[in-house]
């Protein structure tokens, strides 16, 4: 039976609110989700690069100076900084978390952000991706990156972004999905979860959500087989071992409100 909404959301919160304690007490994070194919080189805060990523959704959104943008999950901030960047001064880019660590981390990322770039267009809010704390038709791009995989409720999540987004407004999210359906046992692996995998839906599944929440033009940008780290210190993908090569594919999905 699958778990209670709340209890996943504890489960991750617990997860990424200890990967961002640790970065605040300066020690190295262990990367628990996905991999580094988000690297930004260019970003102004690198301290915002938590390893969390698993693609680039900015580099295929071809934001413009005065657009409003909105982050879902943005952790500590990286893909808001980027983002802030290029829509500039007349612009805004929006940040939603329900992690108070990382949202804690953030907020000191946009303090060196400010004082890096002279920009002051950025704001993380506290709240869910399912229940977004935004106005509705106010945002010109939603982005994500790794974070729907994690939801209790990816169906209400594209719902969400429908509804915050401008007519005429489009969502690029970089996620994990899969390419077969996991054995049971991993389905329900808390570990596997928060590390992004069990808690995927199959491709078909995401992209059929993402039209049934109203989208019109979706495309898949962006799409690689995901390659967790066989690293037998890591005790996720060691107890999942060889079952998960080639289970999962990082996508960039763009859709468009029409
Ligand atoms: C894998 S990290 C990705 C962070 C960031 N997007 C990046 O690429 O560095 C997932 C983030 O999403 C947040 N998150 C997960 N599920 C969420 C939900 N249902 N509502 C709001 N935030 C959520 C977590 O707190 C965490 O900060």
């Amino acid at each position: 039976m699958s778990k209670p909404e709340k209890d996943i959301r504890q489960q991750v919160r617990k997860a990424y609110g200890a990967t961002a304690a640790k970065q605040m007490s300066c020690c190295p994070p262990r990367p628990s989700c996905c991999d580094k194919s988000g690297s930004a080189t260019d970003l102004p805060v690198p301290e915002a690069e938590l390893g969390l990523s698993c693609g680039n959704p900015v580099a295929f959104s071809h934001l413009s100076p005065g657009q409003v943008v909105l982050d879902l999950g943005s952790g500590a901030g990286k893909d808001v900084f980027l983002a802030a960047q290029k829509v500039g001064r007349s612009g805004r880019a929006i940040g939603v978390d329900m992690t108070d660590e990382m949202l804690a981390l953030a907020r000191r990322n946009a303090e060196n952000f400010r004082r890096a770039t002279g920009l002051d267009n950025v704001e993380f809010r506290k709240g869910y991706i399912e229940d977004l704390p935004v106005e509705g038709d106010s945002i010109d791009v939603v982005i994500s990156n790794c974070v729907i995989n994690l939801s209790p409720d990816k169906p209400k999540v594209f719902r969400e972004v429908f509804r915050v987004l401008k007519n005429g407004g489009k969502m690029v999210v970089s996620d994990i999905v899969l390419n077969r359906a996991l054995p049971p046992e991993l389905k329900d692996d808390e570990d596997l979860y928060s590390a992004c995998i069990a808690g995927a839906l199959l491709r078909e599944d995401y992209l059929r959500a993402i039209r049934q929440a109203g989208f019109a033009r979706i495309e898949v940008l962006a799409d690689k087989t995901y390659a967790p780290s066989l690293d037998t210190a890591d005790p996720v993908t060691c107890k999942a071992g060889a079952v998960l090569a080639g289970v999962a594919s990082s996508v960039t999905v763009m859709a468009v409100k029409a």
